[in-house]
């Protein structure tokens, strides 16, 4: 049996957050195709995995603690290589803010989706709030093992994320904010009409 790697505080702490996530949206969830954007070190991938019948995961990158490389699409992270409409449910947790012009992304989402959009974002309502989780962010990642770029101009105040959404036309099924740290989490379960 190979060693397994040492995991660092942040790391166990990324765990178990991943784990309180997947109960706040299993739920919504559906036994059909899905799409999951980011996979980080790949837990919460696959503990969804179960939950559906088929699942194709999306990064730009693996790292060396990831533990389901052979399962993730590698991809230069713009278009999403698929033709409309492919996916039943979409997924992108704690994702969105990774990605450069991440509001002409999302029009990418909903054009391969076809029900149902599961989006988890950090959020905020000012600029302490914002320093407070980009450095959180850098450093939280950083130690677990799975640094990737940050573009302060992709994280979203909890007025701008909802004015995406609004424009899009989606329909709320679920959303709840929780206050974490200085700054909110925030998941939405949108529907396409
Ligand atoms: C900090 S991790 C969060 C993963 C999350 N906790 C999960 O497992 O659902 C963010 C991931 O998004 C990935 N990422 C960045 N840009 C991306 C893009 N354009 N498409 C898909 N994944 C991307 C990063 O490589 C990283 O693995």
């Amino acid at each position: 049996m190979q060693p397994q790697p040492i995991e660092s505080k942040s790391g166990s702490y990324i765990r178990d957050q991943e784990k309180q996530r997947l109960l706040d949206f299993s739920q919504f969830l559906s036994k059909t195709r899905t799409l999951k954007i980011g996979n980080g070190l790949g837990h919460l991938s696959e503990s969804i995995r179960p939950m559906t019948q088929e699942l194709t995961i999306l990064d730009i990158q693996t790292y060396p603690k990831t533990i389901n490389s052979n399962r993730v699409q590698i991809y230069s992270g713009y278009p999403i290589p698929y033709p409309d409409k492919t996916f039943d449910t979409t997924i992108i947790v704690f994702t969105l803010h990774h990605i450069p012009k991440n509001r002409q992304y999302f029009k990418e989402i909903l054009r391969v989706t076809k029900r149902r959009v599961i989006i988890f974002e950090e959020t905020y309502d000012n600029v302490f709030q914002k320093i407070h989780l980009f450095m959180r962010d850098w450093w939280v990642n950083r130690d677990a093992g799975q640094s990737t770029n940050l573009y302060w101009n992709s994280y979203f105040s909890r007025k701008e994320i909802r004015e995406l959404i609004k424009r899009t036309g989606l329909k709320e099924v679920f959303t709840f904010t929780k206050p974490h740290k200085s700054y909110f989490k925030e998941l939405f379960v949108l529907d396409i009409n």
